[in-house]
């Protein structure tokens, strides 16, 4: 069977927001790209992901022209409440740094690259098999991959990226890295149900029966998950178990109670922290969940991959435009300075809100006093908020 041979300039393996964000940056800056995809486009768009968006990703959506539906369907959310000891606190994001975060699930994000992609003429295929990458330190890398009818293709190009997600197979191609992990022991347990919102913004809570988060869809579906242990089976949770667990967890003084509704949807979500360095070799670059990946607490994962290749097409566009090849050099320490800042964040906002099992009575009261340093302190609140809604970049 011949294969067939193809030419671009940037060949991009994954077509989840950061692939995709990355092709249409490029596109707007004059430089080609081809994305390939493992999954089908109706595969992405069905699995459930995290749904904050910083301020900036907004504007990047909106300023680079992909789409404005994140400021008709999205919503803007001015804060979130940290609730502990049953009572909650606004963390009034407006109010302290001037800043909003939206609510726009990563499936919306996908659909309008997605479209816009299509629009504009891009290049994306789904749903190939065999992928590998070749001769990525050499000035023609490509990309192998059989599409869905079995045709197989090769593709050279200038630059790859490995934007393949979590699991990704190109970054093994990077020789020589440094990876860092974080454990965590605990995972979360994850619904969907069909109910109106409990509260009109996010609700992180700390509970003595642990960590829970009231998060949104649509005005008729949530949301929500609560900490569990990583072997958890969905199988011992019956509805009547889920709403009771999660209903103690959020109770309090006030009488706070969330409104219930049919769960359509229940899964344990394992995490991990995790960052590869350098995120480059060769003419191969990683972005996003391929090059890390953060704990969900501090909703960062989705705003770092559209952070990353925000950069990465700068980056590009002065290399590949004007030829100025030592732009590349500065793509790990650019890039991984954000993300580091969001390690932090995001394990600092995690054991923050968990509990553990072995913990002591001071390790409780510890906890509790933290979260009042950060509540009854405008600096503290300042300094969540800040974080949260993202850093300039
Ligand atoms: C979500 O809506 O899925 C979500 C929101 C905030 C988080 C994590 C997940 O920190």
């Amino acid at each position: 069977m011949t294969r067939r041979l193809g030419r671009t300039q940037v060949g991009i393996v994954g077509g989840g927001p950061a692939g995709l964000m990355l092709s249409h940056l490029l596109h707007v800056a004059g430089i080609e790209s081809v994305v390939i995809e493992i999954r089908s486009h109706d595969e992405i768009e069905q699995t459930p992901r995290a749904g904050i968006l910083e301020r900036d990703s907004v504007r990047l959506l909106v300023d680079s022209g992909v789409s404005d539906r994140v400021l008709r369907d999205g919503h803007e959310h001015q804060g979130i409440d940290l609730r502990f000891g049953g009572v909650s606190h606004r963390i009034d994001f407006q109010g302290l740094v001037g800043a909003s975060t939206w609510l726009y699930p990563q499936t919306d994000v996908f659909l309008d690259l997605a479209a816009a992609r299509a629009r504009d003429g891009g290049d994306v295929r789904y749903s190939v098999v065999d992928t590998q990458i070749v001769d990525i330190t050499t000035d023609r890398p490509g990309m192998l991959f059989s599409d869905a009818d079995g045709v197989e293709h090769e593709i050279r190009c200038d630059v790859l990226v490995g934007a393949d997600g979590s699991h990704s197979m190109t970054r093994s191609a990077v020789a020589g890295r440094r990876e860092y992990f974080g454990q965590y022991p605990y995972a979360w347990f994850g619904i969907l149900c069909e109910a109106p919102p409990s509260n009109d913004v996010l609700i992180y809570t700390r509970s003595d029966r642990g960590f829970a988060l009231i998060s949104q869809r649509t005005e008729s579906v949530q949301r929500m998950y609560f900490q569990c242990s990583p072997e958890e089976s969905v199988d011992d949770w019956s509805e009547d178990r889920i709403w009771s667990e999660l209903q103690s967890r959020l109770a309090g003084a006030d009488g706070f109670a969330l409104q219930e509704g049919r769960i359509f949807s229940k899964s344990v979500l394992p995490f991990r922290s995790y960052v590869c360095e350098p995120i480059r070799h060769g003419n191969l670059f990683l972005a996003g969940d391929a090059a890390h990946t953060v704990p969900p607490t501090g909703a960062k994962g989705l705003n770092l991959a559209l952070a990353d290749v925000r950069v990465l097409a700068e980056l590009l566009e002065r290399a590949v435009l004007k030829k100025d090849d030592s732009a590349l050099d500065t793509y790990t320490e650019r890039a991984l300075s954000r993300v580091w800042k969001a390690q932090y964040f995001s394990t600092w906002l995690t054991t923050l809100l968990h509990t553990l099992p072995g913990a002591s009575d001071f390790d409780v009261r510890r906890q509790l006093a933290e979260l009042s340093a950060v509540v009854d302190s405008e600096h503290g609140a300042a300094f969540l908020a800040e974080s949260y809604t993202g850093w300039p970049s």
